[in-house]
C-alpha cells in the first residue's frame, strides 16, 4: 500500500518540523516544505533532510487567493493528502480550505480557545495562568479555531520565565504533533 503524502507549513525556526521529521513511524511521507518567508532557518532544515521545498513572498502577490491557488497546485501536482501547520504565521483563506477540508491541521501553544493569535506562549505567561499548554486542531477559517483533536496541559511554576515555559511548551510539542500526525494518517 502506499503511504500518503504530506506537506509541512512553517514560517521560522522550524523545531516543529525537525521534531516531526525525526519521530519516526509516521504513517505518512512528508515530502514538502511549504515556507512563506524566505530566509527562514526552517529552509534550510528541510534542505538537510532532502525535503524539497516550495518558498514563497506573499507580498509579490495580488491577493491571498492568488498565492493559494499557487500552493494548491504546488500540493495537488506532488500528490499530497495531508497539510500540517507548524509555526505557519499566516491565516488560511478560503480558497486553499476548500481544496484541503479537513485535511489542515494546526498546532498551537496554548489551550485553545484561550489565547489564540501570534504570541500564546507570551500571552498566557503575562496573564498569570496556572496552566497553559498544546492544541493540536483542524483548521477552519477562524484564527486558531476549529475543532480540536488534541491538547496537553503544561502546568506554569512559579520560578518560570518566559523562556523556560516556552522550552517546556515546546518539549510538548514536539512529542504530541508526531503522535497525533501518525494516528491521522493511520488508515
Ligand atoms: C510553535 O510553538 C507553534 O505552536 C507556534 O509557532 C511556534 C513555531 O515554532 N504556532 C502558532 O503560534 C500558531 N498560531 P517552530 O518554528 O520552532 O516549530
Amino acid at each position: 500500500m502506499t503511504r500518503a503524502r504530506a506537506a509541512v507549513f512553517a514560517s521560522g525556526t522550524g523545531s516543529n518540523f525537525e521534531a516531526i521529521m525525526n519521530a519516526g513511524e509516521l504513517n505518512c511521507d512528508i515530502t514538502l516544505l511549504v515556507c512563506d518567508k524566505p530566509g527562514a532557518t526552517v529552509i534550510k532544515k528541510a534542505e538537510a533532510f532532502h525535503v524539497s521545498t516550495f518558498v514563497f513572498d506573499a507580498k509579490t502577490y495580488e491577493s491571498k487567493a492568488v498565492y493559494e491557488q499557487e500552493i494548491v497546485e504546488k500540493l495537488q501536482a506532488e500528490n499530497i493528502e495531508w497539510v500540517f501547520l507548524a509555526g505557519y504565521m499566516r491565516i488560511v483563506g478560503p480558497t486553499f480550505l476548500n481544496a484541503y477540508e479537513g485535511r489542515i491541521i494546526n498546532i498551537h501553544p496554548s489551550l485553545l480557545p484561550d489565547f489564540p493569535g501570534k504570541d500564546a506562549i507570551g500571552d498566557a505567561f503575562r496573564a498569570g495562568v496556572k496552566e497553559t499548554g498544546v492544541t493540536i486542531h483542524y483548521v477552519d477559517e477562524g484564527i486558531d479555531t476549529g475543532p480540536i483533536i488534541a491538547q496537553e496541559k503544561v502546568l506554569v511554576k512559579e520560578d518560570d520565565t518566559l523562556d523556560t515555559l516556552k522550552n517546556r511548551i515546546h518539549q510538548v510539542e514536539h512529542q504530541l504533533y508526531p503522535r497525533v500526525i501518525r494516528q491521522l494518517t493511520t488508515k
